[in-house]
């Protein structure tokens, strides 16, 4: 009997659907795409499955509609706003998926840090604000340096670092327009986490994490703004230091209430113990039984703290690194576990891989890029995407909400992966006419 159909709900954008359908061809398992349509529309389109992703229950309910003509297999968000929609259907309709409220505190940076307060969780002190409460003043009570984030925003938008109230005030103004055009008005005021900072992509089953690749950032995330850039993997971090990552990681979730699927989570551990903030007492700053490990001088006792923790997979087209035995992707495993068919082995092969998200310099026009061919040359590069269009206006961080592109490389070392990856992109000519001289 062929398999029910799978529904994917992703925002038309999102770069992550075709690896899905692509693993669900694989299996034998037709997908339907729920897509987000302005409501108007909704009923009048000819296409399968229209949602409206800013309005969750109608959303689950269209869904739990059209599952009593079409009974599906599974529901899976694959970017934020698909995940909460996807927890509301999946309830309804008694697939089997995360608590609506736990998709819903992965999403929401003040709820997530509020559950991770509850249940000691490594994170950093924070502090909930709106934009319109008296600024200076919560400027001048600060601790620096802090990091200020819209409370519903991703890939690093709005997220910037500041050292003095100067540049609070600053960053404020900036977070304002940011958010002038989103629903979304608070944001949180966090204690900077120095350190490295790595990306664990895993599978949740019946509570327990899977860890299926840790990836390295080897670029600094120091700030102002925190732009990802290369992903390496495997992780160079020592064998206990990955341990502890992987048990915060998984607490991390025990904590939202993630139970299964996959999840993206981004933690940091601070190797460089002279550059420790001061946790002890902190009020808000939780931290696990015996701070005293920071006075510690091997870099193994180093205490991972949790940036956030997503209820979904890696972002982009970041998971084409990821190849699992029987050349599995990421996207068949993810699919396997929501239809309880076998799980391959998830051990990852012993290569090494990484990915450099191409960041956008500047805002302005793209005009141009050259230089592709002898990039896609460099050795153990793999493959190149651009996924910018050309004569359209791009956006840098903190505004910026895309990159320019990726660029993948697969070698025998992380070293060399690493090396690949910036050398292909220092061959890159990125042309972008500035703003003021196309206006
Ligand atoms: N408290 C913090 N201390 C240091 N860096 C941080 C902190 N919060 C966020 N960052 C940096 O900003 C990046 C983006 O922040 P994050 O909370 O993950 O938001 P997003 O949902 O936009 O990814 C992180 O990957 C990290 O590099
Ligand atoms: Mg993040």
């Amino acid at each position: 009997m062929p398999e029910k159909p799978l529904l994917l709900l992703a925002s038309a954008f999102t770069y992550r659907a075709k690896a899905f359908e692509d693993a669900a061809a694989r299996l034998g398992i037709p997908v339907i795409r729920g897509e987000d349509v302005p409501p108007p529309l909704i009923g009048k389109v000819n296409r399968p499955l229209p949602v409206d992703y800013r309005d969750i229950p109608r959303s689950a309910e269209l869904i739990e509609q059209f599952a009593l003509t079409t009974p599906l297999g599974a529901i899976l968000g694959l970017d934020d706003s698909g995940t909460l929609i996807a927890a509301a259907a999946s309830e309804r309709i008694d697939l089997p998926y995360n608590a609506p409220e736990a998709t819903l505190a992965a999403r929401d940076k003040h709820l997530m840090r509020q559950k991770f307060a509850q249940a000691g969780v490594p994170s950093p002190k924070f502090h909930h604000h709106f934009l319109d409460e008296d600024i200076p003043a919560i400027a001048a009570r600060t601790r620096y340096p802090c990091v200020i984030k819209p409370t519903t925003l991703s890939g690093s938008r709005g997220v910037m670092r500041a050292d003095n109230p100067t540049e609070f005030l600053a960053r404020i103004a900036r977070l304002r327009a940011i958010l002038a055009t989103e629903p979304c008005h608070e944001f949180l005021v966090e204690d900077f986490i120095p350190g490295v900072e790595v990306a664990l992509e895993g599978l949740m089953d019946y509570g327990k994490l899977h860890v299926l690749a840790l990836f390295d950032k080897p670029d600094p995330l120091d700030g102002p703004f925190f732009e990802e850039t290369i992903y390496v993997t495997p992780s160079h971090l020592p064998a206990d230091t990955q341990t502890a990552i992987a048990r915060v990681a998984e607490r991390a979730a025990a904590a939202l209430g993630l139970v299964t699927g996959p999840v993206h989570a981004e933690l940091r551990v601070n190797l460089d113990k002279t550059n420790l903030p001061n946790f002890e007492g902190e009020e808000g700053m939780f931290m696990p039984p015996s701070p005293s490990k920071f006075g510690d001088s091997s870099i193994s006792s180093s205490q991972p703290i949790m940036v956030e923790i997503a209820a979904r997979s890696i972002g982009g087209s970041c998971s084409k690194t990821l190849r699992f035995d029987l050349d599995t992707s990421l996207e068949e495993l993810i699919i396997r576990q929501a239809y309880q068919l076998p799980l391959t082995n998830h051990e990852s092969p012993p290569t090494a891989t990484g990915v450099m998200m191409i960041p956008i310099p500047r805002t302005g026009l793209l005009t141009r890029i050259d230089g592709l061919e002898a990039a896609a040359r460099v050795p153990l590069i793999t493959e190149i995407e651009i996924t910018a269009q050309l004569n359209q206006r791009i956006r840098a961080l903190p505004e910026g909400d895309s990159y320019l592109g990726f660029i993948f490389a697969r070698g025998d070392s992380p070293s060399a992966v690493e090396t690949a990856l910036r050398e292909a992109h220092s061959l890159l000519k990125i042309e972008i006419i500035e703003e003021f001289e196309f206006l």
